[in-house]
């Protein structure tokens, strides 16, 4: 089989770590290098907890690069009542058996693009400024990204404002500067993610396959799920491994052609996606939404991933 080459950048959280759970245990993709961002927590931590989830599963030859400690223009705002202190709190985890290349976000990007015979396709789960800034420094690298698959936005209500979800609101500037790319993208918004959730049920079958990565995913979701539950939603919503499995099985999701915009000014819309999906305002579609997800195959997709996991 050919294997997709994928590039994870992350701000490590729960549902990041998923993700990369996702990403190494799936034949159809290979993880070529993992990008950290700030987001659910400061840079250092995010790209500590990124070293650490892949130390504890084995995986230590994957370059792994620290990128964006702030953003275009706003502050930083973390989501520790959600994540918690470390930005990655529940299961314990040693410290890292190695260590991240001597490079930035942007130039490990940029390197294993450009040394890539293979288009790659990028796989954002936190605020997109590595990959924005990548886009406007490396332009001529852009007709070698195959798509852009990322966990943000939101047609239909938010979860960091009432209208904007939390990636593209920690950085709208980023978020419009992706989306503004011409690059192909797949918008994995809150419309289906909300959906791809994970049942206590179903935890206890990823804690039983009883090798590193299911406890770690159990571990994961004994936490993360808490904080879902408390707010009421149906069970731990695995957001980010969504950017993942739409590369592995488009169709597992519902898809919407739209025009994807950043609201950058409003008062209390700032960060929000304004999704297109009827063409009434006449821009250019730019996007592939996600607006439902097959939950259960989904959900045989990550078990089936981590299982296949040290
Ligand atoms: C996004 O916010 C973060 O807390 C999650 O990791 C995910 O990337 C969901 O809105
Ligand atoms: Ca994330």
């Amino acid at each position: 089989m050919n294997k997709r080459p994928i590039i994870i950048d992350c701000d490590t959280g729960h549902d990041d770590a998923i993700a990369l759970l996702l990403a190494l245990g799936s034949p159809e993709v290979e993880l070529k290098a993992v990008t950290t961002t700030a987001g659910n927590n400061v840079v250092d931590k995010t790209f500590h907890n990124t070293l650490k989830v892949l130390s504890h599963i084995g995986v230590t030859d994957i370059p792994v690069a620290k990128g964006a400690e702030s953003f275009f223009f706003q502050p930083h705002k973390i989501a520790d009542h959600v994540h918690g202190d470390s930005g990655l709190d529940g299961p314990e985890l040693a410290e890292p058996s190695f260590g991240g290349v001597k490079l930035s976000a942007v130039e490990l990007i940029e390197k294993t693009v450009r040394e890539s015979a293979e288009k790659i396709t990028l796989c954002p789960m936190g605020p997109l400024t590595n990959i924005a800034t990548f886009v406007l420094s490396c332009p001529d690298l852009l007709p070698k990204i195959e798509r852009i698959s990322f966990m943000g936005g939101s047609a239909v209500g938010g979860n960091a404002s009432p209208v904007a979800e939390f990636n593209t609101w920690q950085d709208p500037e980023a978020a419009q500067i992706v989306l503004k790319s011409g690059v192909p993208i797949t918008m994995c918004s809150l419309d289906a993610t909300f959906d791809a959730y994970i049942t206590a049920e179903e935890k206890e079958r990823f804690r039983q396959i009883g090798n590193k990565a299911g406890i770690l995913t159990a571990e994961l979701l004994d936490f993360f799920g808490k904080f879902h539950a408390k707010v009421g939603n149906k069970g731990a919503p695995m957001h980010d491994a969504c950017a993942v499995a739409a590369v592995i099985n488009p169709a597992l999701f519902e898809m919407k052609r739209a025009n994807v915009s950043m609201d950058l000014n409003g008062t209390f819309t700032r960060g929000c996606t304004t999704t297109d999906i009827t063409g009434v305002t006449g821009r250019k579609q730019n996007c592939d939404v996600t607006f439902g997800v097959d939950r259960e195959a989904f959900v045989e997709l990550l078990y089936s991933a981590v299982k296949n996991l040290q």
